[in-house]
């Protein structure tokens, strides 16, 4: 046990999430870090309403603990995915990009909301639309962190709002967890490190390459899906951001997007509007950004391809070092935040 406002609200064990990330974050790693404590998160941008369902009954099966979902609310298919989440009473949900509408509904059954923000002055906003929770993105996060760091962000996050602060961003160790604490936060969450374990499907190639990477060996930019993002240095990464947006890809990319979803040319035009007016999106085909940056991410996580692929990954990259198992992890991270928060407990103050 280490109860934190975080546990306190969630009902688990241990202070720590796994990061809901597109691809990745299936049943089976969700009900592994259930099971060992933590709190799982299934992220569902790229799923079908079917699939989301699927999905969400595979974990009931292989947990009985609280697991939340995570869905970007720009895409298309948000809105479906959301209802399947309230309709299957996930316990709770978690959003990224863009408004919630459904926080009434989740609370009607008893679930939680929990928004996920990467500039501070979006906390207050969250909290006052009904959130019982933050995630908290800093700079060195994988994926769509925004410009300033987690040791700026919490602290000031922290002073603004009353509600559990779940700090993302830059945290692999124990160390990480006792240091979140110290800046205001109630618990971690961590996508990255959660991408290099027994149980993440991440083929073994890109492990390999996370563990090989320096904290230098990331690259952030808004080419690889249209938003500003975090990727490991690879060679496409980098000649992504020599040649600029690939406008060709793009057009195949929104018109694979559009056949695949099955939508009308005015449904097309009008999730493109939606997006450009994303708080923290980028006014440009971003649609079809999306489709470029999935259809190369695909080729990292499934096929391994290293000349071709990219990858989400956070500057901690440069601090993993092993492949262990999602129970040996936590347990290990929460030993070490534990001897941490010790240690700091005898100093002489
Ligand atoms: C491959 C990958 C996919 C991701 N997909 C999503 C997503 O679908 N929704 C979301 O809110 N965040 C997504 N993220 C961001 C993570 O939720 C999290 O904020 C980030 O990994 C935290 O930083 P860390 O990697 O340093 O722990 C993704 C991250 C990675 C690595």
């Amino acid at each position: 046990m280490f109860k934190t406002r975080m546990t306190e609200l969630f009902g688990i064990e241990k202070p720590i999430m796994l990061a809901g990330m597109n691809w990745i974050t299936e049943p089976k790693l969700v009900s592994a870090v259930c099971n060992a404590g933590g709190l799982g998160v299934l992220a569902v941008a790229r799923c079908t309403p079917q699939e989301t369902k699927d999905f969400i009954r595979q974990i009931k099966d292989m947990t009985d603990k609280p697991f939340g979902i995570n869905q970007i609310l720009v895409g298309p298919g948000a809105k479906e995915n959301i209802e399947v989440a309230i309709e299957e009473q996930v316990p709770i949900v978690n959003y990224s990009l863009g408004k919630p509408w459904f926080i009434d509904d989740v609370h009607a059954y008893g679930g939680k909301v929990m928004g996920t923000i990467a500039v501070a002055r979006h906390a207050a906003r969250a909290v006052s639309m009904g959130c019982d929770a933050l995630v908290v993105t800093g700079h060195e996060a994988a994926a769509h962190g925004a410009a300033a760091t987690s040791m700026v962000l919490i602290p000031l996050v922290a002073k603004q709002v009353d509600v559990p602060i779940i700090a993302a961003g830059g945290i692999y160790d124990g160390r990480g967890i006792a240091a979140a604490l110290a800046l205001g936060a109630d618990g971690v969450s961590m996508g990255s490190r959660f991408m290099i374990v027994q149980e993440s499907m991440v083929h073994e190639r890109f492990k390999q390459l996370c563990i090989e990477a320096t904290e230098q060996d990331t690259l952030y930019d808004n080419v690889f899906d249209g938003m500003d993002g975090r990727v490991l240095k690879t060679k496409e990464a980098e000649a992504m951001t020599k040649k600029g947006f690939p406008v060709v890809d793009a057009i195949k990319g929104a018109m694979l997007v559009k056949r695949v979803l099955n939508l009308s040319w005015s449904k097309f035009v009008g999730l493109t509007f939606e997006m450009m007016r994303a708080e923290e999106g980028h006014p440009m085909m971003v649609l079809a950004r999306q489709a470029v940056g999935n259809m190369k991410h695909m080729k990292a996580i499934m096929e391994g391809d290293v000349e071709g692929g990219i990858l989400f990954a956070g500057q901690c990259c440069g601090g993993i070092a092993d492949i262990p198992t999602t129970q040996e992890l936590v347990d290990r991270i929460m030993d070490e935040a534990s001897e941490t928060l010790a240690r700091m407990n005898k100093l002489d103050v």
